[in-house]
């Protein structure tokens, strides 16, 4: 017998309270805990597990598999984030701001497949012709796609079932379907869970690849529980600066591929279009001998990225100084400030300090700490650092330069962009490298306030 039920569940961390409070015990947010009605499925179940027997199959490891292919998009940075391609069964959450970028991509991508499977569009947030308009936009209409207008689970799921072709469903987004067996609004943590969880089975019972859109909350994480992308196989972002060009979409999970990758596009007139090289893109508007700043020699999943990393330093008019960054870890400033002054003797106590990496991109790689530190001390002294040179390396808490990986590559593609000198931590440096760039290991923090200095004294 299925029985209704109360309950109040907090709509950022999923958990469920006796009653309404307005603040969440398990993650301490505030005014997340509404009143949902739910269903409870226990009374059946315990019926029918004192009659059911154990048919749980042991299977042999090294048994055969009918292990699908994938299929690439031919959008090679959206096949690079998923791995080579989309693989059938499996469902791909989607996660942005608004307007970041979601649908545009979802839409070039089902173009790009319409032609070797049937591709199927649901949209719950806009009109059909809403998106036929941006297919026109975007050089698409006439690709043999279908698109459906529906927000019932009862009107998804039978399009699962019907025809044995391979099929591609997007759901744009997740936050608009609702089962209306469950009282809770759409959106909720429950019908979000409880829809996710209906598609993700039908999509593994009919072998479709599976898009789902997810809107993000106010913090950045996909909106409903963590649990949605627990219950995915890859989790993507989109991320960027609305008034920067490009976008950038990360893969956080994947369970068909590595993670971490990224893929660029450009948002322009005509739909988001790749970015084959994006270092030459984000060090596109770089002038050379510009005091505080440095370029960061990166790696982002597979692929070596050159960053500029800039930073000013200015007198505080406050007793509490500012330290604001765009881009990277504030934590991780902190920690490169505080060696500064207790290794290196170099006083920031009462100076505002401000950092960014330029065009947009967030990184989170400690091996920045070089050219965070690099920035930093040209800002200080006033002068630029040393000219056509890529930084790299992490700082570890008693100064010391630790060492990077795949060092090599990183430096392969500084050579590749005309960089003669690089900054590392010391090492052997692998294969490849010796085209002509000058490598100055240095072992120590001071070593790199030395570069300044004598730079200074000239
Ligand atoms: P959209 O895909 O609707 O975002 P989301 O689904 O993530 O909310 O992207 C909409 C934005 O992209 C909107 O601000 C307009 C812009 N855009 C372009 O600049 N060029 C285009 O060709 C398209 C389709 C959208
Ligand atoms: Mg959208």
């Amino acid at each position: 017998m299925i029985k209704s039920t109360h309950r109040y569940v907090c709509q950022e961390c999923g958990s469920h309270h006796p009653r309404w409070s307005g603040r969440c015990d398990s993650c301490g947010s505030w005014n997340s805990v509404i009143e949902e009605m739910g269903i409870s499925y226990t009374s059946r179940r315990s019926k029918k597990n004192t009659t059911r027997e154990n048919t749980a199959l042991l299977a042999p490891l090294s048994g055969d598999t009918d292990w699908s292919p994938r299929t690439p998009t031919k959008i090679a940075e959206f096949d690079r984030v998923v791995g080579g391609g989309l693989v059938s069964s499996s469902v791909v959450l989607i996660g942005g701001d608004p307007g970041i970028g979601k649908s545009t991509i979802l839409l070039q991508v089902v173009a790009q497949l319409s032609n070797r499977m049937k591709c199927i569009y649901i949209t719950g947030e806009e009109a059909p012709d809403q998106i036929r308009v941006r297919a026109k936009r975007l050089k698409v209409g006439d690709s043999p796609a279908f698109l459906v207008s529906a927000t019932n689970m009862r009107d998804i799921l039978p399009i699962f079932r019907s025809g044995a072709e391979q099929k591609l469903i997007v759901i744009d987004s997740i936050q608009t379907i609702y089962n209306d067996d469950l009282d809770a609004a759409p959106g909720t943590v429950s019908q979000v869970r409880a829809t996710a969880h209906e598609l993700i089975a039908a999509a593994k019972t009919s072998g479709a690849i599976l898009l789902l859109v997810g809107h993000v909350t106010k913090e950045g994480n996909i909106a409903g529980p963590r649990v949605l992308e627990h219950m995915v196989d890859t989790v993507l972002y989109f991320e960027g600066e609305r008034n920067h060009q490009f976008r950038i979409l990360r893969s956080v999970k994947n369970r068909y591929g590595p993670t971490n990758e990224i893929g660029v596009f450009e948002m322009t007139e005509t739909g988001l279009s790749q970015v084959i090289n994006p270092s030459t893109l984000f060090l596109g508007e770089r002038r050379s001998n510009v005091v505080g700043t440095c370029v960061f020699g990166g790696m982002e999943g597979s692929r070596p990225l050159l960053v500029e990393i800039q930073a000013l330093i200015a007198s505080s008019p406050f007793g509490t100084p500012r330290r604001a960054v765009i881009g990277w870890d504030t934590n991780r400033l902190a920690m490169v400030i505080a060696v500064l002054e207790a290794r290196c003797k170099i006083s920031l106590s009462e100076k505002d300090i401000f950092l960014n990496v330029a065009g947009g991109l967030k990184i989170n790689e400690p091996a920045a700490d070089l050219a965070v530190a690099g920035a930093l001390l040209s800002s200080l002294n006033n002068i630029p650092g040393p000219s056509s040179c890529v930084f790299c390396g992490e700082i570890g808490l008693s100064a010391e330069i630790r060492p990077v990986n795949q060092l090599d590559r990183r430096l392969k593609e500084a050579t590749k962009l005309g960089f003669t000198e690089a900054i590392t931590p010391p090492g052997k440096i692998l294969n490849g490298v010796s085209t002509g760039m000058k490598v100055n290991q240095i072992s120590d923090l001071n070593m790199l306030v030395k570069i300044f200095e004598k730079k200074n004294a000239h």
